[in-house]
């Protein structure tokens, strides 16, 4: 008995072993051979498959090459890489003893055939080949199926396909992967439940939607999800916390939100964490910082807070919101605050994306302003959606003045701490969802809790503020057209917001007080007015704000001020326009030359975005080369700082300082600008001693103020589009040898990217020309322009800078203290710049300018001029002050608004060995092409980089 079945084991194992060698057993199955020779003759290329041309019997012995057979049935056909090419026939699954496929990396191409059925098939390679169509049926039956890989198939391309359930009965399935092959819709929930899975990759598809929730306790060791086209997949990582098998997870390049899960520490094996571009949010979890990575990518999301220091070998955090550049570093505990509010809030994208850095008062620090000492005062995040709670954290900013979160959708309690502020006097939660109790506010704090659904509205409201201001639509509390701009936020005229000093508080405190004594009659009157001039003010706003933008470009492309770079590069528009030839690019190397090597001697001037060289061409033209700060502007933002510069190049105008070409090359950045002899405005108003200059003449003031208002109009009022300088004070105000007046610096400030300092030195650079609504809001329009040339016109009449740490408390901003002299003609000619020596004869021309500087100023955007009304009113003071000055608007001899190179190359073309004898760098092209040195084979043109 035992050796009978002993004996039939072996016969059988014999059997198996003469099958496995290729099947000894006879004649292959006709209709497997039919198949087989329906694969040949639909090759374009069969001769590679190198079958014999009219034998029958491809099971042999021997067997055909790259077929393998078992009792005449064809079980494994192995083609990979053979550069096949053609269909595949369509009843290939009549193959139904097929236990293996090889047939990638070949051009197969047509149709996929349907494997439906193939109960036996264990592993199917179809990557690399040009299928263009997947069945639907294609999984249906695939019951042993263990690795199936489809990747890079140009399957469904227009319509995209999702998997079909049918490979939810793929119980044995171990390895799928079909990334590149146009898989769209969401991640099938099945694929989480099969119980094999070990490795599923699906990079570069198109598919969207949340991990499924299934995949939280499958066996998973490898997840590719990376780089999906359209979007992307999205919602959160929580999933991904409990999925501890994993030792690879890609999912870079898509739209997951949210923060890291704290509990990735617990997945112990995982080696490789992809999650760069992505839009994460939160701090670093101390748990991953601490994992034994070989690789972690953080970079291009929104992560904040600090750096920790990593165990993986190999991290890359760029580009995300830390308040530290490197490693180990600690937040300022302002940020803690902040972060910690931010926590509570679920970091809203918008300010996860801006509130980067370690110091609230510089950079783009979305809806936060400060005061002078760099203290946070004003936070003003309205209408941005935000849900969650209001951290109690904030109590730590103990310089708060207003906290305006009107219109979100925060739930909870208002903090009891919050009664700690100190100099806190406005809390506007309207429209929200808080939940009482409300905490007790010391008198005096105006807390506007309207609109929420459980809290009793005026429950705990403090009567309005006795100056009776109505709020304006933005909630930022407003004063009427001719009260001081400091009214009600102090140190306006900088628009930021100092702590209350000790005597507005107390005349706050009492004029709180006197109104609290009024009767609910006063209350009531009080708030109908407030509609009404609320309803007013919307009016007027609508009708005058031209351009509302966030205060960094980068935040919404849809609300900037966009200049269409498509019309600035069409024929039509460059024709009328300065420069025919837009190919401004310079090479740094001349740029060396004409600076000296950027010597010591030859510097200008240092400003925010970099330091000012002069240079001098051959010729004897003058030049003004700025040398942007590295990292002004990023490697990234190139081509962006190359298109504004093509627009900037465009914009020519007699008042305008031209921009006649730059230099890109590295790290450098240069700007190339005429050369304006006189230099800086500043120099001559706050630094003529020392610099050795005589005093500015009041009719020249007048000129100056006259050139600098046309060129801000024609900045204004260009056709197409609006320009807004945005940065106009007197250091960017220069003049030529016959004091007339040229604005620079223009677009500058569009060019400086988010990183941190750029703006920051911006705005330390101009604290006191910033107009309030752009420095709390962030909302711009040309009359952010008006309000500064406003403060400029202070500065000429009083010789004093619109700010200046070392004046007395109560002068240090310039256009808050001018509004409390000008309305007196004793006090303003009292305080007229002495180096004017002002007689009699200028006193009605200083009045009228005082009064427009006042207008400009003024508190609200809407009733401040618009630059036309300035010049006329100044032009007419020109007029009667001095009837036709010297006139000097002649152009100059060379036109300086042709491109630096076409200048160069007028000259060079007469005398390029000369020059270039002296330059090694490029010496050994000269004669090759005299016309065209090398310095210039290389230059940038605008067409070829689109
Ligand atoms: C792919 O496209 C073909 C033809 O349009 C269609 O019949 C098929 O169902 C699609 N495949 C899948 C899996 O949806
Ligand atoms: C699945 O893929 C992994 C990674 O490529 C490989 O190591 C493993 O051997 C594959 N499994 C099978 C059953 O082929
Ligand atoms: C305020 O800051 C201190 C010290 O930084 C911290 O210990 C405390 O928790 C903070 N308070 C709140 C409410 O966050």
């Amino acid at each position: 008995m035992e050796a009978d079945s002993r004996r039939l084991i072996h016969h059988v194992a014999f059997l198996v072993y003469i099958c496995l060698l290729g099947g000894v057993d006879g004649a292959t199955d006709p209709n497997d051979f039919e198949i087989l020779n329906d694969f040949r003759n639909g090759l374009e290329n069969p001769e590679l498959l190198k079958w014999p041309a009219n034998g029958n019997d491809a099971c042999g012995p021997p067997s055909w090459p790259h077929v393998f057979c078992s009792n005449g049935r064809v079980t494994q056909i192995q083609v990979r890489g053979l550069g096949l090419q053609g269909p595949l026939p369509q009843n290939l699954n009549r193959l139904d003893k097929l236990q293996s496929v090889a047939f990638q990396n070949n051009k197969f191409n047509g149709k996929l055939p349907t494997f439906s059925g193939l109960s036996d098939l264990q592993f199917a390679y179809l990557d690399y080949n040009e299928f263009d169509t997947i069945p639907s049926d294609f999984f249906h039956g695939l019951d042993n199926i263990r690795v199936l890989n489809l990747d890079y198939n140009p399957f469904n391309r227009s319509t995209g396909w999702s998997i079909p359930s049918d490979l939810a009965e793929a119980l044995q399935l171990v390895n799928f992967s079909c990334s590149g092959c146009n898989v769209g819709g969401p991640v099938p929930d099945f694929l989480g439940d099969l119980p094999s899975l070990s490795m599923l990759r699906m990079s570069y598809n198109r598919l969207t939607g949340y991990i499924p929730l299934s995949f939280s306790d499958s066996g998973l060791k490898v997840l590719w999800l990376n780089n999906q086209d359209g979007g992307g997949m999205s919602g959160p990582l929580d999933v991904i916390g409990s999925m501890v098998g994993l030792t690879q997870l890609w999912l870079h390049g898509s739209q997951f939100t949210g923060p890291i899960p704290d509990n990735i520490g617990d997945l112990t094996s995982l080696k490789e964490l992809n999650l760069n571009r992505n839009h994460l949010v939160g701090m670093i979890p101390t748990s991953l910082a601490n994992m034994n990575l070989q690789v972690l990518d953080l970079s291009n999301n929104m992560f904040m807070g600090p750096i920790p220091v990593f165990k993986a070998s190999k991290v890359d955090y760029e580009s995300n919101s830390f308040c530290q550049d490197d490693p180990g570093g600690q937040c300022a505990s302002e940020v803690v605050a902040l972060l910690d509010f931010l926590h509570d809030l679920n970091y809203p994208e918008k300010l996860a994306l801006q509130w980067t850095g370690n110091d609230p008062c510089k950079g783009p620090w979305w809806g936060i302003t400060c005061n002078p000492r760099n203290e946070v005062s004003v936070i003003n995040l309205q209408k941005l959606g935000l849900t969650g709670t209001l951290s109690p954290s904030i109590s730590n900013l103990s310089s708060l003045l207003e906290i305006h979160l009107k219109g979100n959708h925060i739930h909870g309690m208002i903090p009891a701490s919050l009664t700690q502020l100190r100099f806190l006097w406005l809390l506007d939660v309207t429209g929200n969802d808080f939940m009482p109790p409300l905490p007790m506010f010391r008198n005096g704090v105006k807390v506007i809790t309207d609109g929420n659904l459980n809290i009793i509205s005026g429950s705990n409201k403090s009567p309005l503020p006795s100056d009776g201001n109505s709020e304006s639509p933005s909630g930022i509390p407003s004063s009427a057209d001719d009260q001081p701009p400091s009214s009600d936020l102090d140190g306006v005229g900088s628009a930021s917001h100092v702590p209350v000093s000790e005597n507005s508080t107390k005349s706050r405190l009492a004029a709180v007080v006197t109104a609290a004594a009024g009767v609910t009659f006063f209350i009531i009157i009080a708030a109908v007015i407030a509609a009404y001039c609320f309803r007013k003010r919307i009016k007027t706003k609508q009708a005058t704000t031209n351009v509302v933008v966030p205060p960094k470009d980068s935040l919404d492309h849809d609300n900037m001020v966009k200049i269409s770079l498509v019309d600035s590069s069409s024929p039509e528009t460059q024709s009328g326009s300065v420069s025919a030839n837009n190919n401004l690019g310079i090479s740094l190397q001349v740029l060396r030359n004409v600076t000296n090597n950027f010597s010591q001697e030859n510097e200008l001037g240092r400003g925010g975005f970099g330091v000012v060289y002069k240079g001098e061409l051959e010729n004897g033209t003058r030049v003004a080369v700025k040398r942007m700060e590295s990292g002004v502007v990023s490697s990234k933002a190139l081509d962006e700082f190359r298109a504004e510069i093509e627009v900037l190049s465009r914009v020519s105008h007699r008042h305008l300082v031209s921009l006649l070409g730059y230099s890109i090359e590295g790290n450098e950045r240069l700007l190339v600008y005429e050369y304006m002899p006189l230099r800086a405005l500043s120099r001559h108003l706050f630094h003529w001693r020392s610099a050795d200059l005589k005093p500015l003449s009041w009719a020249k003031r007048l000129v100056i103020a006259l050139d600098v208002a046309r060129g801000v109009e024609y900045l204004h009022t260009l056709t197409h589009q609006t320009f807004i300088h945005r940065d106009l004070k007197s250091a960017n105000i220069l003049l030529d040898e016959n004091f007339r007046a040229k604005v620079s610096d223009f677009g500058l400030v569009k060019l400086a990217p988010d990183t941190e300092g750029s703006i920051a030195t911006r705005l330390a650079g101009t604290f006191g020309y910033l107009a309030p609504e752009y420095a709390v809001t962030g909302k711009i329009s040309t009359k952010v322009d008006v309000y500064s040339f406003g403060v400029v016109l202070m500065e000429l009449l009083t010789g004093l800078a619109a700010l200046d740490e070392q004046r007395p408390e109560d002068q240090r901003y310039l256009a808050e203290w001018f509004w409390r002299i000008k309305s007196e003609k004793q006090k303003l000619i009292a305080n007229l710049d002495p180096a004017l020596g002002a007689k009699e004869d200028i006193y009605e021309s200083v009045y009228a300018v005082a009064e427009l500087a006042g207008h400009c100023t003024a508190r609200d955007p809407s009733p401040r001029p618009d630059m036309g009304y300035v010049v006329n009113v100044i032009a007419r003071l020109v007029d009667e002050w001095k009837p036709s000055d010297e006139d000097t608007d002649e152009d100059p001899g060379i036109d300086l608004r042709q491109p630096l190179q076409q200048m160069l190359m007028g000259w060079k073309e007469n005398d390029v060995t000369r020059y270039y004898s002296d330059s090694s760098s490029v010496g050994s092209s000269k004669g090759s092409n005299p016309a065209k040195p090398s310095g210039f084979a290389d230059s940038f043109t605008w067409n070829d980089a689109r």
